[in-house]
């Protein structure tokens, strides 16, 4: 949204004007959860420096300041027409000691941070388009142990629609299928954790948020050998994540015939066939992230803090918060694909099933099935499609 006047807005404790910077009400979950991951964060740590690359309007830092108590906030807007919005914004809401204001390119300010070895322990892109251009250089810019928060909007990219676009942007192919959505979220943080692979480092989701065409990512960034090992990892373990990285980082086949997905490590990627022995071979994407799509255990002191500040100040938006973590924590360590209600029913040509009644017949199978935070038409599940269908006619 441009704003042509300086209207004034409330989000959490921040209250600010938008005049000409682009803000939108709509992102609010977005930022919600970045918040209670920076709650989290300081909470473990003790301590909370953040990079706010792309700050706009300033509500970033005034929510990170006031309610994750971060310690200092780097607030940087390349357009420079903001200054005194911005200025306005901050010093209103903060003490002059927990921020700094910027206008520069966000790739200077990260490579500002790397020559002056000041790394700070949350990086927010908060970028138009998609956030590749500053992906390397963040990781630069980022702490060991700290998180980077990606914000993607190139849906078409991720869809199958702009194939070249997809390999120009993720070095990856994108084609079409029913779970391009998560496509979007995997592409990014496998984009991520290559990058991260080829510093050194690794990259692991903390959490992925798919709204409305957007998609969100935050990561933890470690060195390599910490992943997985921890702070006393032996001389094998960096072998050891970065195996991790490679069994995490693949492709995704779909066959248009029987809708059957599966997952493709790059050793057998020339030998890609579906079940189904279809005459037409299954599409291929990637490579893409093939993990957990969110840290369960942040997720749960995201849980609780939620809980803890919704028990003293009720809100819609803290109700809406809960349930979508409820739903991220379900569906973490799931296939890293979804089954549209929609299809199952064309598949199975019946009308579209009740999702909670498929799910429960899942789980009465011994499947893993559940909500996905993706779309309110879909299931999430290790059962093949095929017997999704089957139970679906069941149930109808
Ligand atoms: C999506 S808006 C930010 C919205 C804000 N983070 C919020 O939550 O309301 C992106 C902002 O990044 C700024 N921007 C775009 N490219 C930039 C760059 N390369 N370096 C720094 N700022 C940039 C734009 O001027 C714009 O204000
Ligand atoms: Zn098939």
């Amino acid at each position: 949204m441009k704003a042509g006047r300086r209207n004034q807005a409330q989000e959490g404790k921040a209250q600010f004007f938008v005049g000409e910077a682009f803000f939108r009400a709509s992102s609010r979950t977005g930022r919600d959860l970045a918040v209670l991951a920076a709650i989290a964060y300081k909470r473990k740590h003790g301590s909370l420096r953040i990079l706010d690359a792309m700050t706009g309007c300033g509500v970033r830092p005034l929510r990170y300041v006031l309610e994750a108590e971060a310690d200092y906030v780097w607030a940087n807007e390349g357009n420079v027409d903001l200054r005194s919005l911005l200025g306005a914004n901050l010093s209103c809401g903060l003490t002059c000691d927990r921020y700094h204001i910027t206008h520069m390119d966000a790739n200077a300010a990260f490579f500002d941070c790397y020559q002056r070895q000041d790394f700070y322990d949350l990086i927010d892109i908060d970028s138009f388009g998609g956030p590749m251009p500053y992906l390397s250089t963040a990781l630069w810019a980022v702490k060991l142990g700290g998180l980077l928060y990606l914000t993607s909007t190139d849906g078409r990219a991720t869809s199958g629609h702009a194939p070249e676009k997809s390999v120009q942007t993720y070095g990856a192919t994108a084609r079409s299928h029913p779970a391009i959505h998560e496509q979007g979220l995997r592409l990014l943080i496998g984009a991520v954790a290559q990058q991260a692979a080829a510093k050194g480092l690794a990259a692991y989701p903390v959490f992925s948020f798919y709204q409305g065409e957007v998609n969100r990512v935050m990561v933890r960034v470690t060195r390599r050998s910490a992943e997985t090992a921890g702070p006393k990892a032996g001389p094998k373990a960096a072998d050891r994540s970065g195996s991790q990285f490679e069994s995490h980082y693949g492709f995704l086949a779909y066959c248009h015939h029987c809708g059957h997905f599966q997952t493709v490590l790059w050793k057998k990627l020339g030998r890609v066939v579906c079940p189904c022995a279809a005459a037409d071979a299954p599409v291929v994407s990637g490579p893409m992230w093939l993990g957990p799509l969110h840290d369960s255990e942040t997720l749960t002191n995201m849980q609780h803090i939620m809980i803890e500040h919704h028990a003293q100040q009720p809100s819609d938006s803290g109700v809406h918060c809960q349930e979508l973590l409820a739903m991220m924590q379900a569906e973490a360590t799931m296939p890293p694909y979804h089954y549209t209600l929609a299809e199952i029913g064309r598949r199975g040509k019946m009308d579209i099933p009740p999702r909670q009644s498929l799910i429960e017949k899942l789980q009465q199978q011994g499947f893993q099935a559940t909500r996905t935070h993706l779309s309110a038409q879909a299931i999430k599940t290790n059962a093949p499609i095929a017997r999704c269908i089957q139970l679906a006619q069941q149930l109808s």
